[in-house]
């Protein structure tokens, strides 16, 4: 998809938006850190003036040069407000007397000289609120860089903030298509070092923005109040440093972006081996691992080079630019005669100018970056979930009659549907048991009850309301979901039976995991309830993660029950536990329940063989065994302890 870069930047801007007050205060605060730039170059040059004398340059001096005549006498209260420097007595005249009594004293006399300097207290009192006024002015310009950059920083810091906390939202908010069609890694790396990218960019790229076109302004109006002819002739180079600018700005953009998508590949792989890292042992695939990420991290250092070699480039064109325009002013000053000190305080000025353009540049190269990483934030929050509630959603009442699938059929992609022509009613309050062999569309039929997926073909309602007219929240408020790979978060065990109600009291934790045969392992865990359980349930067994499962499904006490071959990969006893766990979680309630153990289901209901997306068979248990189909070839399998992984119906 490609994005239109300026749409992009006003939207990167809009999230600084709410932070407007504080954006203002920066930009005045940018005003004054420009100003007190552009005071160094023109206090410099009157201080050097005060201090050595104005007799350095071939021009005759207009006059000892003070502080525009208006500035001295604040300082130092001796002068008259309105009284030009050179009537009170300039500090260059002073300077002058001092050389000019110590030339009627002879060479001799050179001790009392310096002597008489220093106890003048009329020639100190000049020199000194020169000496104070370039730190003073050294110490309001930090000032004002810092009140600048902090008030910044925090609105961009706070703007990223705001962005990664949509993006985690909307993404959970998206549908779990949209998890299956996009790599984790590449999920992980859009919430941080995207965000990350943006967060670094949008704060430098603000506090510049804002700071260096003012500063510069300032001293090209500083440069030609001075001498106008001098600006053109050192100016006149830069409007050439664009060009590398634009020209790298774009190849930046590019590997930036292919630069974002190699960590996103990176994350992939860091969050694959280290969830899987007993299997990469079980295999000895350390080295290929080792291999696979080095390979990728090359890929990506092979990028990060291009964006170095592209954004290193510019700033030393500018610095010889700028150097060039320096060397002809000096050429020029040279032909009209200047004096040095007015040099001085130009060339101050020209040096100062080429930070905020070197600095304007790199917001350039900056700006592409962030936009590249931005763009890639954008393409997420602009996925729409395909399942969203309708405009007047109704609130599912609790569960009366029946959930019903009519002429359903459902497929993930274009390879083909995965569920075909399906017509089923699961009564309130009874038991349907789907079992097939592997691949057949067992879970896939489960998945539509949340409707974690809409089906493509028929519909799917409960009690008559079709599912898609249905507040989604309401929906799967009523519906408990056990699921064939147990997901445990990494916090205590009382947290994760109370996932679905956070509310719930101690005791109601207690009573749930009682109920779901839990009570006993916990308490024996090292600190009972409040034992953190690792990433995944990792510090647990098994069979221990699904009673908690099965625990938090009691707990939040749903009225319709999806059960995705809760006991699978359990030695006996665990299973007899969970088994036991499961009777009093499915009591009353309307149940859909998968599993591979036909022992665990003999007395459901309805039993629902699904081959090939389509049902085969429907019946109780008596029913099917006695029409002699698949139902009955898996159970006698089952019975003779045959491993009942089976791809084609019997013909
Ligand atoms: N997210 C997905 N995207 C694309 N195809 C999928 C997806 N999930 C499952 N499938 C395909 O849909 C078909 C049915 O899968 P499903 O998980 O429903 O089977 P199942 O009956 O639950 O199998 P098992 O007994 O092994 O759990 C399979 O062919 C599978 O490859
Ligand atoms: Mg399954």
């Amino acid at each position: 998809m490609k994005l239109d870069p300026m749409a992009s930047y006003r939207r990167l801007l809009s999230y600084a938006m709410p932070y407007k007050l504080r954006l203002i205060q920066a930009i005045l605060i940018g005003g004054l850190f420009a100003a007190s730039t552009g005071a160094i170059p023109w206090a410099l040059q009157h201080s050097f003036g005060a201090v050595f004398g104005d007799s350095g340059g071939t021009e005759p001096s207009e006059g000892p040069v003070g502080l525009g005549g208006w500035v001295l006498p604040e300082w130092t209260g001796e002068m008259l407000p309105g009284k030009k420097s050179s009537e009170a007595g300039g500090p260059s005249e002073a300077l002058q007397a001092v050389s000019d009594e110590g030339s009627a004293a002879g060479g001799g006399e050179q001790g009392n000289r310096a002597e008489s300097l220093h106890n003048s207290p009329r020639s100190l009192w000049h020199i000194l609120p020169y000496a104070a006024l370039i730190p003073l002015l050294g110490l309001l310009r930090g000032l004002f860089d810092f009140g600048n950059r902090y008030l910044i920083g925090w609105v961009g810091d706070r703007a990223v903030m705001d962005m990664r906390n949509e993006l985690f939202a909307h993404v959970h908010a998206l549908s779990l298509g949209f998890f299956h069609r996009n790599h984790t890694g590449q999920l992980i790396g859009r919430v941080t070092s995207d965000c990350q990218m943006i967060q670094r960019a949008v704060s430098s790229v603000l506090s510049d923005l804002i700071k260096q076109p003012i500063t510069l302004v300032v001293l090209i109006g500083y440069v030609f109040f001075r001498n106008t002819l001098l600006a053109v002739f050192s100016l006149i180079l830069f409007p050439l440093c664009v060009l590398p600018v634009i020209m790298y700005g774009r190849k930046v953009r590019r590997a930036s972006s292919k630069a974002q998508r190699k960590i996103g590949d990176l994350v992939d792989i860091l969050q694959e081996t280290f969830t899987g890292a007993r299997i990469v042992k079980g295999f000895c695939m350390e080295e290929h691992e080792a291999d696979r990420f080095s390979s990728h991290a090359q890929n990506l250092f092979r990028q990060q080079v291009k964006i170095l070699r592209s954004s290193s480039i510019v700033e030393p064109v500018i610095v010889f630019l700028s150097c060039l325009g320096i060397g002809a002013a000096l050429v020029y000053c040279f032909q009209v005669g200047m004096t040095h000190n007015e040099f001085l305080g130009f060339a101050t000025a020209l040096m100062l100018m080429y930070e905020p353009v070197k600095k304007l540049s790199r917001i350039h190269l900056t700006i592409q970056q962030s936009l590249a990483a931005a763009e890639r934030v954008f393409q997420v929050l602009d996925e729409e979930p395909e399942i969203a509630d309708p405009p007047n959603p109704v609130t599912l009442p609790s569960i009366r009659e029946a959930i019903r699938f009519s002429g359903v059929d459902f497929a993930y992609d274009s390879s083909g549907n995965v569920l075909e022509g399906i017509d089923l009613e699961v009564r309130a309050g009874t038991v349907v048991a789907l079992v097939g062999p592997s691949g057949g569309g067992k879970s896939t039929l489960c998945n539509l009850i949340p409707r974690f997926y809409d089906p493509t073909a028929g519909s799917v309602s409960i009690d008559g309301h079709d599912l898609r007219t249905l507040s989604t929240r309401s929906l799967r408020a009523q519906i408990g979901i056990v699921t064939q790979e147990t997901i445990l978060f990494n916090t205590s065990v009382a947290r994760n039976i109370a996932y679905g109600k956070p509310d719930a009291t101690a005791s109601e934790i207690e009573d749930a995991a009682r109920r779901a045969n839990a009570h006993r392992f916990i308490v024996e865990l090292e600190q009972g309830y409040d034992t953190v359980i690792g990433e995944r349930g990792s510090r647990l067994s098994g069979g221990q993660c699904q009673r908690l499962a099965i625990a938090r499904a009691i707990l939040k006490n749903p009225p319709i029950l999806i059960l995705d071959e809760a006991t699978s990969s359990l030695d006996s006893e665990s299973e007899y536990l969970v088994q036991k766990a499961l009777d009093e979680l499915m009591a009353d309630r309307t149940v859909i329940a998968i599993a591979h153990r036909l022992s665990t289901i003999q007395h459901a209901d309805t039993i629902v063989v699904l081959v090939h997306g389509r049902m085969q068979e429907v019946g109780t248990h008596e029913e099917l065994i006695a029409c002699n189909g698949v139902y009955e070839r898996l159970y006698r399998m089952q019975f003779q302890k045959q491993a009942w992984t089976i791809d084609e119906p019997r013909p």
